[in-house]
């Protein structure tokens, strides 16, 4: 495995340089290491609460409903960050270093995204989150906004199917968990939220929120690159006829599924049912999330069990169902719920 990397004129011995998992690796440690304290000091929160304070109270609650689901997604893929590295050393999948020297980074950088989001929540945006100290797994509840949506389905789904992926779980355990978290959280739920944030940053620019984002997305890029890697290798030995692989392909495609009304449910929430004030465009939304649906399914992964019209009805399913959803009350009622358990101590 020894390789050499000549332009910088050194040798390794275990590593695998030329290995896709050891450009993720060292991607992560270059790019990922941006400090959420030094941002914040650096920004600063005046400009963000200046436009914060300037904003009407459906203009903040378009803000507060967006930026609940990071709040909470971001701790759920966090605290599944650990599982990440257990199924990295599955046996079902091509043993490397590299590939567990990549998961520890992927991981760092997710604490850190719930660190910028639990900053920025409770500094700037405090009037809209006057509680969110409870953890969203250990007898705690998700954020009232995120409870009232798709999003903490999608939260409690990934849970589940990590568990079982890195409990001995065999490859489509793995295809299944690996499909929600890096395609479904972080591939199309992530970027139809960053999508609706730069709609909405031109209406209300909030810079220090918009340069989080940037450093965000920018790891989570390399994230579902990370999770496209780990598909291909489960679909090639599919493909190779292995027989414990055998079903990936339908599992990708059946998680993908049960993962987009959820998805569209949180835009729908998030854009058209409080009428759009600042212009997140769920229709544009839906467009650029169905462009993207099908370079991950499609034009990467090359899915045999790609089905065009598939996509279709669960698209139309999923906006017969949320358009007579009474979200304002389901929001009420959670935080019923939130307080409830924060008066137990729970958490
Ligand atoms: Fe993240
Ligand atoms: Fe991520």
């Amino acid at each position: 495995m020894a390789t050499q990397k000549e332009t910088q004129g050194f040798e390794t011995g275990r590593i695998d340089t030329d290995s896709k998992w050891y450009e993720l690796y060292q991607k992560g440690i270059e790019l990922g290491t941006w400090d959420v304290e030094k941002l914040v000091d650096k920004v600063g929160f005046k400009d963000d609460l200046d436009t914060w304070r300037s904003l009407e109270d459906e203009e903040k609650e378009q803000w507060a409903r967006l930026i609940a689901a990071f709040a909470d997604l971001e701790q759920a893929v966090a605290e599944d960050g650990r599982r990440i590295i257990e199924q990295m050393s599955s046996p079902y999948l091509d043993d490397n270093i590299e590939k567990e020297m990549y998961a520890t980074v992927f991981t760092m950088t997710e604490a850190k995204h719930v660190q910028f989001f639990d900053i920025y929540i409770n500094t700037v945006m405090k009037d809209f989150f006057p509680q969110s100290s409870l953890d969203i797994r250990r007898g705690g509840h998700p954020l009232p906004r995120t409870a009232a949506c798709g999003m903490s389905d999608l939260g409690e789904r990934q849970g589940a199917f990590m568990a079982a992926a890195a409990d001995g779980g065999d490859p489509k355990d793995i295809a299944r968990a690996a499909t929600i978290y890096h395609l479904g959280v972080e591939g199309v739920a992530a970027r139809g939220g960053y999508y609706m944030k730069n709609q909405m940053m031109s209406e209300a620019p909030l810079p220090l929120l918009n340069k989080g984002f940037q450093f965000v997305s920018t790891d989570e890029g390399r994230h579902v690159t990370h999770g496209l890697e780990l598909l291909n290798e489960l679909l090639e030995k599919e493909r190779a006829g292995h027989p414990e692989y055998q079903g990936v392909d339908q599992v990708i495609w059946e998680e993908a599924l049960e993962t987009l009304p959820l998805v569209m449910d949180t835009a729908y929430f998030v854009s058209d049912a409080i009428d759009d004030p600042l212009g997140a465009d769920f229709n544009g939304l839906i467009q650029r999330g169905a462009e993207l649906w099908r370079a991950q399914y499609l034009e990467t992964l090359e899915l045999e069990s790609y089905d065009p019209n598939a996509f279709m009805d669960t698209v139309q399913e999923a906006v017969d169902r949320f358009e007579d959803k009474d979200y304002d009350a389901l929001i009420e009622r959670n935080e019923e719920i939130y307080s409830r358990k924060l008066q137990e101590g729970v958490a």
